[in-house]
């Protein structure tokens, strides 16, 4: 039975009762939520006792899945308060319900994602502080560059995790004002009490998905980030490079061919990064064009959402692992490392700081390369750089910002 079989006259179609119907399950607890909210507003204004009031909070406590007579989680729950779901829905409409436990799942999975983060940072934080001695090459081009060690590398990693971090805080920030009291798209006559913070425009309130698109941008950058360090993982622990073994419990093999251990959680995560992408621009498509207030489009928007939140849980989790048990070989990182070439430049930094112009030096240190005679000279100043003392207390001074929000 449908909220608005009163309207309809024959029942629906299968058809276009199945295209009709959502799949929101995922926004069961959040819709009993807002619900629960909403019933107490309905209290505040007299149009339930406080009898009535608390039966209502405890049928929300024994809410189950929608069954397939109902259209969305919004209809089971009315559905399964009986005789005061009838009650229930004065004063609200699906439009600003839908909007309401939409913002609170968005608000779990903006803390989830931070809880995550945060755990992966952390391992990478404790290899950056274990490796902040080994020298591995810095790249640009995928060509050697100059030395660097492990532990800043790592800690490039954790900066952009970083940043990550304050996508979802604005994402979160983005989603706490209510639409509740919008109703359909202008309120209701009744006297339901405005929540506070809530949305200043009712139109604005059941039209806007931004908040659903800052956490999905969120989730795609976070998972531009993650690809960028899983290719760097497959680099790291292919033969040609040699600097890391998969640990087993974060590896695969081949049913092939039995000698091969495959890196498939991070080329995983990297892959996923095409779908968070898609995502995003999947929900700004879906929200383009639409005019105001509500359109049966945005049911299209708890796709993106519930994606996302289960695609970052997974990756970080899985990576986490990896990053924890990855064996480095810090012989093979150092014999990269200590390629003469990588100091050319501080040669010609040396040569500078005698007084000759850079580009002279550049094409000094260059023409010895060419001719295959150079050697970094003695009075080059050590590499790498930021040497290990620096990189404990980049560690640390990550570890404090990463505890203390
Ligand atoms: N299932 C719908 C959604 O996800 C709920 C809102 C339906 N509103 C309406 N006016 N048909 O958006």
């Amino acid at each position: 039975m449908t909220l608005w079989a009163g309207r309809v006259g024959a029942g629906l179609d299968p058809a276009v009762w199945e295209f009709l119907r959502a799949d929101d399950a995922e926004l069961l607890p959040y819709d009993v939520a807002g619900t629960r909210i909403h019933a107490r507003r309905l209290c505040e204004a007299g149009l339930l006792t406080e009898a009535e009031l608390s039966e209502v909070e405890q049928l929300l406590e024994t809410i189950e899945a929608a069954d397939p007579e109902d259209e969305d989680v919004h209809s089971a729950i009315e559905r399964q308060l009986g005789e005061l779901g009838r009650k229930i829905h004065a004063g609200r409409s699906r439009n600003d319900q839908v909007a309401a436990a939409l913002r609170l799942y968005v608000g779990d999975a903006c803390a989830d994602a931070d809880a995550a983060i945060i755990a992966f940072a952390s391992a990478l934080l404790d290899r950056a502080d274990t490796e902040a001695e080994t020298p591995m090459p810095g790249y640009t081009h995928l060509q050697r560059a100059q030395p660097v060690t492990v532990g800043h590398h790592l800690l490039a990693w954790v900066e952009m995790l970083e940043r990550d971090r304050s996508r979802f805080a604005f994402a979160a920030a983005h989603s706490l004002p209510s639409p509740l009291g919008a109703g359909a798209l202008a309120g209701s006559t009744l006297p339901l009490p405005q929540p506070a913070g809530g949305m200043r425009n009712s139109l604005d309130a059941v039209a806007d998905r931004d908040f659903a698109v800052d956490y999905v941008y969120a989730c795609a950058a976070l998972f531009v980030h993650l690809s960028r360090i899983a290719e760097e993982l497959c680099l790291w622990a292919s033969s040609e490079f040699g600097f890391a073994r998969l640990p087993e419990e974060a590896a695969t093999g081949s049913s092939m061919m039995p000698q091969k251990l495959n890196p498939d959680v991070a080329e995983l995560a990297r892959g996923k990064a095409g779908t968070a992408i898609g995502r995003l621009t999947g929900l700004l498509a879906t929200i383009k064009g639409l005019p105001l207030a509500y359109d049966r489009d945005l049911q299209e928007d708890k796709q993106a959402v519930f994606g996302a939140r289960r695609d970052v849980h997974g990756a970080l989790a899985a990576l986490t692992v990896l990053v924890r048990g990855l064996e480095l070989d810090r012989g093979r990182l150092a014999a990269a490392a200590s390629d003469p070439q990588l100091r050319a430049t501080d040669a010609a930094e040396a040569l500078v700081r005698e007084g000759v112009p850079f580009r002279d030096a550049h094409e000094q240190v260059a023409a010895q390369v060419r001719a295959g005679t150079f050697e970094p000279p003695a009075d080059a100043l050590p590499r790498p750089t930021p040497g290990p003392s620096d990189v404990r207390a980049a560690v640390t001074a990550a570890r404090t910002r990463l505890l203390s929000k």
